[in-house]
Formats: C-alpha cells, structure tokens, sequence
C-alpha cells in the first residue's frame, strides 16, 4: 500500500488489457489515475469500475494531447507519471500489408509516444520531475516473419526512449524514461486473437511455449513492474528496455 502515493498518472489505452490492469495497481498503490482511450464507452466504465478519471483521446492526434495535459494541469497542478501503453497489432508480413496498415501501426505505436513525451514531459519537468514508461514489446527484440510492422514499431520504442532519456539526464529535469518489453500476456485480447484461430486449442499451447518458461503470462506480471517504475523505488533507472517476458527474448 502507498508505493505511489499521491502521484498524479497519465495511462493511455485504459479501457482493457495490461492499461487497465496497470492502471488498478497503480490506483491500490495510492496514485491518482487518469486513463485515456480512444474507445470512449469501454474507457468510461472501466473509469467507473475502477474509481478513476476517463478522458477521450486518440493518441495519434497532437492537438488532443496538448489539450489533455492542460487539463491535467488545470485540475491536478502536476503530472507525475506518464504510462504510454495504448497501441495496436497489425498482423501481416510485409507482403500481406499495405503502405496504410505500416504507416498506422507506426502512427499509433511510435509517434504517439513521440506526441506524449513532447507534451508531457514540460509539465513533469516543471513540478521537479517523474517517470514515464514506454510500452514496447518482446516483439521488439524476437522478429516473426508475420510481424513485419508490429515488430519493427516496437523496436523503435526502446531507442526513442533511450534518446529521450539521455535529453531529460542533459537537462537536468528529474524525468526518468524507460522502456518495457512484456511477452505475450493473456489479455482478453489475446484471449480473442487465439479464439479467431482455427485450432484455438493448439494455438493457445504455441503461444505458451514461446515463452521458454511454458506458459503466457498474466497482466499483473506487468502490473507490477509499472508500479516499480512509476515509483521512487525506480530512481536510479532510466533509459532502460525492462524485459518481462518469460524468456521470449533470449529464446
Ligand atoms: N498483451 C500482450 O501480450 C502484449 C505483449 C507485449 C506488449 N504488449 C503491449 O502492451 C500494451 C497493451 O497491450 P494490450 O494487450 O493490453 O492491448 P489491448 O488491445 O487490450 O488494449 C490497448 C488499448 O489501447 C486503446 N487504443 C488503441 N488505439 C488507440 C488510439 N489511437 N488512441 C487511444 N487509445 C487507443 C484500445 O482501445 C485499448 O483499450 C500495448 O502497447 C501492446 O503492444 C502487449
């Protein structure tokens, strides 16, 4: 109880999955959440459900994102903690999709998160600091030849954050920005994508034996260590990719 007492949060992608799942711990921590979404009726009740504040948002559109922190400002007079989680998969190899399928998955997952630290990190910076954890993905680091734009948006993640890292270190401003890199986590969306397989049986076994540990793991796993790195426990930790991924990456 109390690791994040008091911290103000910004999570985007709220509505369902390891957003939602961060989001309940940091609240069981003591943090005043704020979660986004683009899926306004699904983030407006799991805002009810989990006693926080929903704000719409489209994470690729900048204007919405300077709004937002405004009215973070304008209501809680400080951000602490900004958690850049909503993204999406495009499944496909680089043959299967088109120009428009790569240019969105890199418009949702990478410069949304380019969007959010350019309009964040000023307010962090200007009540004495925080942290912001970029959601990458062992994705990032396990290429599938099925993955083509998911995984190379994901291995982005961690070398923007690595350079907007070392800016906020120059600057001197008490912002900590890292990474972290889940493996395939049972979500209910994960739930889905293995159900819309033909043999959801054989792909639910597939999927936890990628993971050399032999099982997929569960949204707490990640939970956990977003309350690490949005608290002061984390202080000496920036510019870092935090692997928590059942062995995916080394396999
Ligand atoms: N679940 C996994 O196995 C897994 C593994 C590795 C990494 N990740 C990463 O973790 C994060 C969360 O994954 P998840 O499985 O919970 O995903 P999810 O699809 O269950 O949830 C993503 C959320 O982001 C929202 N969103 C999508 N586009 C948006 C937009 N343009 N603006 C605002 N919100 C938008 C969705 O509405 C949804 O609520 C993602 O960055 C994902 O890439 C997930």
């Amino acid at each position: 109880m109390g690791r994040v007492s008091g911290k103000v949060v910004l999570l985007t992608g709220g509505a369902m999955g390891l957003g939602k799942a961060s989001a309940k711990a940091l609240i069981a921590e003591g943090a005043r959440v704020i979660i986004t979404d683009i899926d306004h009726a699904a983030g407006a009740a799991t805002a009810a459900e989990l006693s926080c504040e929903f704000l719409p948002q489209d994470v690729t559109d900048w204007g919405r994102w300077q709004e937002i922190v405004a009215e973070v400002e304008q209501t809680h007079g400080r951000l602490d903690v900004l958690v850049n989680n909503a993204a999406v998969t495009v499944f496909g190899s680089f043959m299967d999709i088109s120009p428009e399928d790569f240019r969105r998955c890199y418009t949702i997952d990478v410069d949304s998160i380019f969007m959010g630290c350019k309009a964040a990190i000023p307010l962090m910076a200007k009540g004495g600091g925080g942290s912001v954890i970029n959601f990458s993905s062992a994705a990032g680091n396990k290429a599938n030849a099925d993955l083509a734009a998911y995984n190379s948006a994901k291995a982005a993640i961690p070398m923007l954050t690595k350079s907007i890292a070392l800016w906020c270190a120059r600057e001197g401003n008490n912002v900590r920005v890292n990474s972290v890199q889940p493996g395939t986590i049972l979500t209910p969306n994960v739930e889905s994508v293995i159900a819309g397989t033909p043999d959801p049986d054989a792909t639910r076994a597939a999927f936890s034996v990628a993971q050399p540990i032999g099982r997929m793991g569960e949204p707490e796993d990640i939970a956990h260590l977003v309350v690490y790195l949005a608290s002061d426990e984390s202080k000496f930790a920036t510019g870092a990719p935090f692997i928590v991924d059942g062995g995916l990456s080394m396999a």
